[in-house]
């Protein structure tokens, strides 16, 4: 039977490799389900090409800022889809900025997006996990989430408290057999970070001990492995893929 995946900001970067490498896989047919608020040309060509046989590409639209429409959203996605064998929360907002000229709606909205938004549909997810009594919840956290960054402290504090939610989760559920982990990545090239350009982009590289960046399918790969068998005494911990910058 193949193992229905919920990846969370699907449309475009790491979200989107995470989908097609999951798509791809061929040891494990997994099924999977793409939230994102726009429907990219990508995953609508993804939606395409794995729509002939067995549909196991699904497009779902969704604010993840709208807090309160989590709760339904994960009612849906059991009841049309089944229950998941695992949840990716990889959606977030990437916002940078001085804090002391930060605007309060840009914090609340980080915090919402990064924060709360993967706790409820870890929340609401978790319940048909427990009744199978099998699931995984990676949470993509980031190296800044350890490191400090100019001008990414709301960012930063984001990706900590997803950290910290994810090794107290372990615990809780650990004896059901649900494992929690975080992948953390390094700065890839996504349009989170276009930005980053120029020299500050050659010196994020230098740092590398292997002269580059992570790419999203670097860090997908990550996330495959924790879907897999291989990964089942694994939980409760964060895989950093960052070509080595924070060794
Ligand atoms: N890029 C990096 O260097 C880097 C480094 C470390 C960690 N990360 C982490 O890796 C993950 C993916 O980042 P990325 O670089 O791929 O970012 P990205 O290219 O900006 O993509 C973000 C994804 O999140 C979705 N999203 C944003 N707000 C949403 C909302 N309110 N509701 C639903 N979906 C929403 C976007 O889709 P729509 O716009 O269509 O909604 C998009 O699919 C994030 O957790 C990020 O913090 C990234």
């Amino acid at each position: 039977m193949n193992k229905l995946v919920v990846v969370t900001g699907a449309s475009r970067g790491l979200g989107l490799a995470i989908v097609k490498q999951l798509l791809k896989h061929t040891v494990i047919k997994y099924d999977v389900l793409a939230i994102s608020r726009s429907k990219s040309d990508e995953l609508l060509q993804l939606e395409e090409e794995y729509s002939t046989s067995d549909k196991r590409l699904h497009i779902l639209n969704a604010d993840l800022l709208k807090l309160n429409n989590i709760q339904a959203l994960c009612t849906k996605m059991v009841k049309d889809y089944g229950r998941p064998y695992a949840l990716i929360n990889n959606a977030a907002l990437g916002f940078d900025g001085v804090l002391a000229t930060m605007h309060n709606s840009q914090i609340d909205e980080l915090l919402s997006v990064n924060v709360q938004a993967p706790i409820l549909l870890s929340k609401y997810l978790l319940r048909p996990m427990l009744l199978n009594r099998k699931g995984r919840i990676i949470n993509i956290s980031s190296i800044i989430a350890k490191t400090g960054f100019n001008g990414l402290s709301v960012y930063a504090a984001s990706k900590a408290a997803l950290e910290g939610f994810s090794f107290s989760l372990a615990r809780e559920v650990g004896k059901a057999g649900v494992t929690v982990n975080c992948v953390a990545p390094g700065y890839m090239q996504t349009d989170m970070t276009q930005s980053l350009q120029g020299e500050k982009l050659e010196s994020v590289k230098r740092r590398s001990p292997l002269g580059r960046l992570a790419t999203p399918d670097d860090a997908a790969s990550a996330v495959l492995y924790l879907l897999s068998e291989e990964a089942n005494a694994i939980t409760g911990t964060v895989i950093t893929v960052d070509a080595g910058s924070t060794a």
